[in-house]
Parts: C-alpha cells; structure tokens; sequence
C-alpha cells in the first residue's frame, strides 16, 4: 500500500505553488500519494503563512488537533513562512512536530523527512534553478515561479525575512516549463511572484538580463498557450511599456492586481512603498483608459501607526476613484523583525475596526454598482471547477467569476456566457455559444 500524504496550505499563491513542488517530490522519490483525510495519512503538512498574526496563533491549536487525530507513527511537518520565521521554536512548543521546513527549502523536504526534529530555514538558500517534479493541483492552469523571494523593504512585511532575497528564475527554464504545461493541457498559466515586474533584477549565475514586460512577450509566444495572468506587480514598477505591453498583447489576461497598501502619501512614505497616492491614480486611470475592460484588485490596510483621519481620507479617495473590483483589506498587524513593528505611534484597535468596517461597506456599494453592468452581457469564460446543482465555474479574461448550468465535459474549454443574475461575487449566466 502507498503511504499517505495530507497537505494543508495557507497563504497565497506562492505557497500553492510550493506545496505542489512538494507533493511531486514526495510522489516521486517516496511514493506518497494525496489523501484529503488527516487521520489516514503517514505524513501531515502544514503550509503555512506569517504575513499577519492570526493565522500563527491558530497554528498550534491546528497542530494539536492534528496530533490528536493522527495514526499511529504518523510524522507532522510544518513549512512554509512561519516554519521560516519561527523555526526551532515551533518544535518547543509543540514537541511532537518530526520537522520544521522553511519557505525557502522546499526542495529539501525529501531530506528533512528523514532526519528527526531537522529545522532547515535558511533564507539564502537558492532554489532559483531547482528542478523540481511536476505536480499540478489544476490540470487546467498552472502556477509557474518567475523569481523567488522579495528585496522590498516595506515596512510592515515580514515576507523578505521569510523568503530571503529576490532572484529572478533564468527565462529559458521559465518558457521551458509552460511549454511542458501547456503540452500537459494547460491553456491558462499563473506566473509567480513576489514581484513580478521587477523580474531581471537579479539572477544566480550568468544569465540573458530581459524585463518582465520582455517575458510576457516571450511567454505570449508559446503555441497553444491562450491566457496568461501573473501576481503580484508591484504599482512601482507599472511603467507605460508594461501597460501598454498589458494592453496590446492579446494573451494577457485583463486584470490587473495593484496593491495600494494606503491611499496617502506620506503613509506610503512610512511604509516605504517608493510611490505616492499621485503616481497610483495616474496608473490606474492609464490602465482604464487603455484598457476599458480592466479589472483591478487591489490590497490595502487600514490603521498603519500613524494613519490620521486624513490619511485614511486619502485611502477612501483612491478607493472612490478606482473603484477596484476586488478588494482585500486588512488591519494593520505588527510583524516581528519589521521596521513598522518599532514605531510606537499605533492606532487604537477600536478606530482600526471602525475605519475596516468603512472602507468595506464603501467597497461593497462599488461591487454593487459593478456587477449590475454585467447583466445581459457576453463573457468568455475558461471553465476549471464543478459546482453543486448541475453547475460548472470558470473566469473571464478579466477575473470575473461566473457560473452556468453543466457538467465536467465542459471544464478545461472555452464557451461564451451571457450574464443572467448578478451579485457581488459571482455572476450566473448561460452559455450561448
Ligand atoms: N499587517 C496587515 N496586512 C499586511 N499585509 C502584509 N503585511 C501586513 C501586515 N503586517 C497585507 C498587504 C499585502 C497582503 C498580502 O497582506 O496588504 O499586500
Ligand atoms: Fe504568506 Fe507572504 Fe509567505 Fe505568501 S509569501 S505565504 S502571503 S507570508
């Protein structure tokens, strides 16, 4: 009999893409094959996310739970962001953890799997041309790394402690890999990044230098490819080449992720952003102007030390201006070993709800006025799900999600999709063509 593997991931598509990494070696060189049942499985994973303090505090109430419920000689790994950050201290608190394998060294979780109690997060450790086995959660898209790590010093992220320095993957191996995805049936690809368009910047050993803009056009190359989205850019590097490179190129997915962070200048100072609420609203009406269709996500947090009521103003402003189509908003979390994490000018945590609560309901009147436009129109949409109820799921270029009536024949292909019935999240329509 196979043994066993249960593997939860948090976080974001970073994380995704590295649990894949690990489930191939695991399938590969140690025969485990997937189980969605933690009590059967030989082996439990964890991978984990640090950007906020929540999700490590319910860590070790998790990890509890999954000791308790394990089999008998089963072994318990925690990975990720918080294995990075925490490292030895997770195995001290919680004795029974076989292993802590951090977000950098993914590819030694073959390794650590036999060593008892091994603790392997060095963040300079460079997987950049790690050749890993192809696992893929979707076979209709698939996540692709572009560069690991981040070398942005913003002031309240933990992530350049946990992923170490920024290096771009050589762009051989990049269109190598969606070549094989796309061979493997993939018509969509997800590039990976902490900063995409920041990729070039710096390359472990001696490689051809393009940009991010010169990628996508390399990428857009590949036959058979049809769509291609990436996450995340940062609005600091959105120059006119990129956007018109967004605009013109037909295999780019129009949506466009665009973290604000704050809508105030001297806020974003703080967070040392490197642009101002100006240079954000030039972009995004640039965006909109060049490409009607766009939409835009955005992340923001509210009650960073030292927001004023004028700074949050500012942050309502852009709202009101953009009005993003997605929003992810967060209070403010102080992060161990960050700059921000020093300043003493914090805002009460009752005024930081308040203002959340604002900016969501604000947020929720945008949706509103948004997805009545879709009514009666025509989308294409790539199905990749099944839903309950006789109904399948899939995206249009730009992002929206929508359902309609099917079965799994139609998941992996394209149908045009008139919209029926709207909401804020999720649009229902049926297809006619
Ligand atoms: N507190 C709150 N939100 C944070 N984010 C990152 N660090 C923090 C923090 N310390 C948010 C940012 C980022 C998203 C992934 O998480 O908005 O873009
Ligand atoms: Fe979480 Fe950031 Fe790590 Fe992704 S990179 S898992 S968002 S801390």
């Amino acid at each position: 009999m196979s043994k066993k593997l249960f593997i939860e991931t948090l976080g974001c598509a970073m994380n995704v893409r590295d649990s894949e990494h690990m489930i191939a070696e695991l399938h590969e060189k140690e025969g485990y094959e997937l189980t969605q049942n933690s009590a059967e499985a030989d082996l439990i994973l964890i991978n984990t996310c640090s950007v906020r303090e929540k999700p490590v505090h319910k860590l070790f109430s998790e990890l509890g739970v999954f000791n308790k419920q394990k089999k008998e000689g089963a072994k318990i790994g925690v990975c990720g962001c918080t294995a990075s950050h925490l490292g030895k201290e997770i195995i001290k608190k919680a004795p029974y953890v076989n292993f802590v394998l951090g977000a950098r060294n993914v590819s030694r979780i073959t390794d650590v799997l036999h060593r008892d109690k091994a603790v392997e997060t060095a963040i300079d450790y460079d997987e950049s041309q790690f050749a890993f086995k192809d696992f893929r959660s979707s076979p209709y898209k698939a996540y692709i790394n572009i560069s690991i790590g981040c070398d942005k010093q913003c002031t309240f992220c933990i992530v350049p402690q946990t992923r170490g320095e920024e290096i771009s993957i050589p762009t051989e191996l990049i269109v190598a890999e969606v070549r094989r995805a796309v061979a493997g049936g993939a018509k969509e690809v997800f590039l990976l990044g902490q900063n995409v368009n920041n990729y070039g910047r710096r390359f472990s050993g001696e490689h051809e230098k393009i940009n991010f803009t010169e990628l996508l056009r390399r990428v857009s190359a590949v036959e058979g490819l049809e769509r291609i989205r990436f996450t995340s850019p940062h609005p600091l590097h959105m120059d006119d080449e990129f956007i018109e490179e967004f605009a013109r190129n037909p295999k780019i997915c129009k949506s466009m992720h665009m973290p604000l962070q704050s809508g105030s200048t001297s806020l974003l100072k703080a967070m040392k952003r490197g642009y101002s609420k100006e240079w954000f609203l030039n972009r995004a009406a640039k965006l909109r102007e060049m490409v009607p269709d766009v939409s835009i996500s955005t992340d923001i947090i509210v009650a960073f030390p030292g927001e004023s009521d004028a700074d949050f103003e500012d942050t309502m402003e852009v709202l009101n201006a953009v009005k993003f189509e997605q929003v992810f908003s967060f209070k403010y979390s102080p992060r161990p070993h960050t700059e921000a994490a020093e300043y003493t000018n914090v805002i009460d945590p009752e005024l930081a709800s308040e203002r959340l609560t604002r900016l969501q309901a604000r947020h929720d009147e945008i949706l509103d006025e948004i997805s009545e436009k879709h009514l009666g129109r025509v989308y294409r949409v790539y199905f990749e799900e099944l839903r309950p109820e006789g109904m399948v799921a899939g995206r249009s270029d730009n992002n929206i999600l929508i359902k309609a009536e099917g079965s799994e024949e139609l998941l992996g292909t394209f149908a045009d999709v008139k919209i029926t019935k709207v909401s804020r999240l999720v649009q229902t329509g049926e297809i006619v063509g």
